[in-house]
């Protein structure tokens, strides 16, 4: 098995990819979305890493370009079955592969489960700090946002699920679930999704999870229940939103899909996509099989890597940058949510992209002002360590 950093004999996850000028919306949007001109910015925003993507992803998109035709592909079921597999041998998720409908981004798919599903004015539960498109496709259907704070209860985030009860209303037709969570890192346990599930069913409520970061789990024991595990008799309110794209690092290749198992469900999904909905390009569906079917080795050496940055980010954050903090375990993803609300900025990622490194502020994940930002740690660690040592002298005087 690979280990990780420069010992890492077969994939070398310390190699420097300059992306800048290469269409990156990482490393080439940050002066137009923060306004502030730093060309030597370090990108640690937007959620895809710098790293080459597997081998085996790499390989299968070669021999698509050179086939130098790149036509309408033809669904012969093999991306389905590639992903049917990994979903039984890793989550021990049986799904038929009928279930599976190719959505090209989960974002427009989350817009196309609100229309199929509930009408402008209802509401859709997010538990923030949340995803912030979850917040703008809520917005942008004309459906309204019902917010149910994650709280901190012994060092972790956790659903407060009676607070939830107490808010809901006839209108409320769908919750958005981000499992594991961007931007806290959680992952739920058997017993927090059944909870939830279990409220879903009481409540007539559709429950949407979009499992995206499922394959990034830091810690080697740790398990990623699928809805459709914990919660398999709720199949007919339940749909699962699944990518490659953050784990094997080709989100812009925009390959996902929902997970569907109740027909009614599936069908009223489908016909929202109808005459609208691009199919999933076929690079996405190449990259999305030969991710599934050849990439284990690259993707544990890549938690290996990861799971490093991540001590690294931590220790860092304990003992060179007083007044930050991480609220909670880093369980999964490459993001990480740092409480900077002591620091008294009220503007923390324009201050440090003036210091040259670029982070999401809290804001649009639902935090108050001032108060957090996002780092995203899916780089090389010199770019780590780098980006954090612009941020400690970067520190405003307390
Ligand atoms: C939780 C979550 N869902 C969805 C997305 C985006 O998915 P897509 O690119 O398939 O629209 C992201 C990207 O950061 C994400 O973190």
């Amino acid at each position: 098995m690979p280990t990780f950093g420069s010992q890492n004999l077969m994939f070398d996850f310390d190699r420097i990819i300059e992306r800048r000028g290469t269409h990156s919306s990482k490393w080439d949007s940050i002066a137009r979305l923060s306004g502030i001109e730093s060309p030597d910015a370090i990108a640690m925003w937007v959620a895809d890493m710098d790293f080459a993507a597997p081998p085996g992803v790499t390989s299968a998109l070669t021999a698509e370009i050179q086939c130098a035709v790149h036509g309408y592909y033809a669904d012969t079921g093999s991306w389905a079955a590639a992903l049917a597999d990994w979903m039984a041998r890793r989550h021990g998720l049986r799904i038929d592969p009928r279930w599976v409908s190719p959505t090209p981004g989960i974002v427009s798919g989350l817009g196309l489960i609100l229309q199929a599903v509930s009408t402008p004015g209802d509401e859709v539960v997010v538990f923030p700090p949340a995803y912030h498109a979850f917040r703008g496709i809520i917005v942008a259907n004309e459906r309204r946002i019902l917010d149910a704070q994650l709280v901190e209860t012994d060092g972790r985030y956790a659903m407060d699920l009676d607070a939830l009860r107490a808010k809901l209303t006839p209108r409320t037709k769908v919750v958005f679930l981000c499992s594991p969570h961007n931007p806290g890192g959680t992952v739920w346990s058997p017993s927090e999704l059944r909870a939830l599930a279990a409220l879903c069913v009481e409540h007539d409520l559709i429950l949407v999870s979009d499992e995206i970061h499922c394959d990034l789990l830091l810690e080697p024991g740790a398990v990623h229940e699928p809805v459709g595990v914990v919660a398999p008799g709720e199949s007919s309110r339940t749909l699962t939103f699944m990518a490659p794209s953050k784990t094997y690092n080709v989100p812009g290749l925009g390959a996902s899909f929902a997970i569907i198992p109740d027909a009614a469900l599936r069908a009223r999904y489908v016909k929202a996509t109808a005459g609208i909905v691009a199919e999933v390009n076929v690079f996405g569906y190449v990259a999305c099989e030969a991710a599934y079917r050849d990439s284990e080795p690259w993707r544990q050496a890549l938690l290996d890597y990861l799971r490093g940055n991540r001590d690294y980010l931590e220790k860092f954050v304990r003992d060179e940058l007083p007044g930050v903090r991480i609220e909670a375990p880093i369980e999964a993803t490459y993001l990480a949510w740092l409480n900077v609300a002591d620091l008294g900025l009220a503007q923390p990622a324009r201050h440090y992209e003036s210091a040259g490194v670029g982070l999401s502020d809290g804001v649009p994940f639902c935090a108050a002002p001032g108060t957090h930002v996002r780092i995203n740690f899916g780089c090389p660690r010199s770019t780590l360590a780098e980006g954090l040592a612009r941020m400690k002298r970067a520190a405003p005087a307390r």
